[in-house]
């Protein structure tokens, strides 16, 4: 078996529907298919009920105190997704590919927000949003990726946010080939792309992260 986490859950939609079967990945799949897509297929649309899906993760995680300060903004193709696009940047160590290429750019985003200034438990949980959310998508069978290279006054007056942006989520269905590539401590860990277009992404083996 190609998971051996697979297992298989009973869903039920509504009262009395009929009861559909939801495999679900283990976290170890989800994981390696939760890569940062910089490419999107343009005739797939997500749905502003998708991103709120991927949001509601949020009522599951940890919190440094359970304070809970973060805030999230959705955008979808026809809610102001062309602004994000000229307010960002993808793929900063491929500069010379100006990705996103024409008609793969990303058009759904969720804008995470912070209720209070900034910190380092803040940080933290800004991460651990993410990736969780990340992860949602990934078991929806989207794909998306954390930007952290945004024009945050640009965005703030965009769309109003009463809160300052910390990161955003472009969530799609990828059209990119993405594969990890375990290397050794100290060799290149830059992402790179070959003549066919498939990135590698390199991890440092496992067993050189234990100090
Ligand atoms: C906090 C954070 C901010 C990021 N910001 C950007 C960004 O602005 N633009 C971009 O192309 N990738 C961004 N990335 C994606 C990273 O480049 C990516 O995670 C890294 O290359 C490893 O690839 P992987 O996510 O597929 O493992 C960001 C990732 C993180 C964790």
């Amino acid at each position: 078996m190609a998971d051996g986490y697979l297992e298989k859950k009973f869903e039920e939609f509504g009262q009395g529907a009929k009861k559909t079967v939801v495999k679900h990945s283990s976290i170890e799949t989800l994981m390696e298919k939760n890569r940062s897509f910089r490419g999107y297929k343009k005739d797939y649309v997500v749905k502003r009920e998708m991103l709120e899906r991927i949001v509601s993760v949020n009522t599951k995680i940890a919190s440094a105190k359970n304070q809970q300060v973060l805030r999230f903004k959705l955008v979808t193709k026809d809610t102001g997704a062309d602004i994000i696009l000229q307010n960002m940047k993808l793929g900063g160590l491929l500069p010379e590919l100006h990705l996103p290429f024409p008609d793969t750019e990303p058009e759904a985003f969720i804008i995470i927000c912070s209720t209070v200034p900034e910190t380092k438990f803040v940080d933290i949980d800004l991460g651990i949003a993410a990736q969780s959310m990340l992860l949602k998508a990934t078991e929806m069978g989207l794909n998306g990726i954390m930007i952290g290279a945004f024009n945050k006054a640009k965005i703030t007056e965009t769309f109003d946010l009463p809160y300052e942006p910390l990161l955003m989520l472009a969530i799609g269905k990828g059209n990119e080939k993405i594969k990890l590539q375990p290397v050794d401590e100290g060799e290149k860990l830059a992402y790179y792309r070959d003549e066919q277009g498939t990135q590698f992404v390199p991890k440092i083996r496992w067993e050189q992260l234990i100090i």
